[in-house]
């Protein structure tokens, strides 16, 4: 559920109209809803209640400090995968023992940075990365709190870009040879073994994958247990999908994977973590955009709008679906017609939808991207020299830019001549 409704026949967020929005910032930009963000965090603090447990909100998926800072207030912790992430969490407002560093590709400086300003846990993906976490606390005299990632190779039958915990993707150590990382990282100076985390991929549809993921898991903890580890902590990453069509996804509730959470490791004794992004802020927010041309094909139709394949990247990068609706209710039983809706980029990868039926729409009309809170603006970029588009967020009857549309001199400015031109 989310709160981008038609009322009196207009599009709303909360108690604001996005036409209203649109007249007021210019089109395109992303709107995210405060009650919606809200209403997500809680179903899994509800999911998990009666657990000890902090719910690390992955920053990848939507990362404006307005977004963090809303769901920081709410008691989230925040897992962050770069020093770019861990600044964001921390000028939010969120404390360092509430960040979880997770990546496979830390850098010394990262860690540095993230040791000096307060760390819940680093989430470790390899042995070379062990050693140099060691290296870098020991050097500041510092102790590391370390959980292991842990490839189950499991596949969690998803698109395969976001698949991460098969034994051929990148991620994490074998878990076969886990018992044998664990005491290497006992061995090493500077380090606190507190733990042991997965992720298994993203947009998991099904809870088949995460059951036979943790049930590993909770079997290789008795086992590092019985080794004499500190096992206080399990993160279980995040993934949980969500509805990106109206009408016939029904992904598991926030409910249903807390009750197998709580099945599998209610009784062990341990925290748990988890790091949701997409199923927090993913319906929270939609992309706005306007019809610039309906221009007729050959035998096809395109509606061109001003939204384009770098400000929303996923229907390119993926083939993923978003709902595109007008910002004006159509007529019930209004005829719908197929559309090609595409931007206006330079290369035919940049389409949103191919025939799509859709209601009757010409230049000038408003559209909305629905389900676009999670992985839109954060991978936007300025292909095309397109400025990266505002972000608002509503609250109640109240909206408030939290990034404003960069004017072209800013852009410019960025770039400079060398000398010699
Ligand atoms: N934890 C780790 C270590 C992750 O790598 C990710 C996502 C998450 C948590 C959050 O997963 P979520 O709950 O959002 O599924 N750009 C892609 C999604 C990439 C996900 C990467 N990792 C997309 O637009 O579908």
């Amino acid at each position: 559920m989310d709160h981008f409704i038609y009322r009196d026949g207009a599009l709303y967020a909360e108690d604001v109209a996005l036409a209203e929005i649109a007249a007021a910032v210019g089109t395109p930009f992303y709107c995210y809803s405060d009650a919606t963000l809200t209403r997500h965090f809680r179903l899994f603090q509800e999911a998990l209640a009666g657990l000890d447990h902090l719910i690390c909100y992955a920053v990848k998926a939507n990362s404006n400090l307005a977004v963090l800072r809303t769901l920081g207030a709410l008691g989230a912790g925040m897992d962050v995968v770069s020093g770019g992430e861990y600044r964001r969490a921390r000028a939010a407002g969120v404390p360092g023992e509430r960040i979880v560093f997770s990546g496979v590709g830390k850098t010394r400086e990262e860690m540095r940075h993230a040791l000096e300003h307060g760390i819940r846990q680093f989430n470790v993906e390899s042995e070379p990365e062990l050693q140099a976490l060691s290296e870098v606390a020991t050097s500041m005299g510092a102790t590391a709190p370390i959980c292991l990632r842990l490839n189950p190779d499991v596949d969690a039958g998803t698109h395969e870009k976001i698949a991460t915990g098969r034994k051929e993707d990148k991620f994490g150590v074998p878990i076969a040879r886990a018992r044998e990382i664990y005491a290497q990282a006992a061995r090493l100076p500077g380090l606190q073994v507190v733990g042991a985390d997965m992720h298994i991929g993203s947009q998991l549809t099904d809870l088949a994958p995460f059951e036979a993921a943790y049930t590993k898991l909770a079997e290789l903890t008795r086992t590092l247990r019985a080794d004499g580890h500190q096992i206080i902590r399990l993160d279980l990453g995040g993934g949980l999908g969500i509805p990106y069509t109206r009408s016939n996804e029904t992904p598991p509730l926030p409910l249903e994977y807390g009750a197998l959470v709580q099945r599998i490791f209610g009784d062990m004794e341990v925290e748990i973590e988890i790091e949701p992004g997409r199923l927090i802020v993913g319906n929270a927010g939609v992309l706005v955009s306007q019809v610039i041309y309906a221009k007729a094909g050959e035998g096809r139709d395109f509606l061109i709008l001003d939204a384009a394949m770098n400000d929303l990247i996923r229907p390119a990068m993926y083939g993923a679906h978003h709902d595109i609706v007008p910002l004006r209710e159509p007529e019930a039983g209004a005829a719908l017609r197929p559309f090609d809706i595409v931007g206006p980029v330079c290369e035919s990868g940049d389409t949103f939808a191919k025939a799509r039926p859709m209601p009757p729409l010409t230049a000038g009309d408003l559209v909305a991207f629905r389900s676009a809170g999670a992985y839109g603006a954060v991978m936007a970029s300025e292909y095309n020299t397109r400025p990266l588009i505002p972000e608002v967020m509503v609250k109640g009857d109240q909206f408030a830019v939290i990034r404003p549309r960069p004017t072209f001199d800013e852009m410019l400015a960025r770039d400079t001549i060398p000398r010699w031109l």
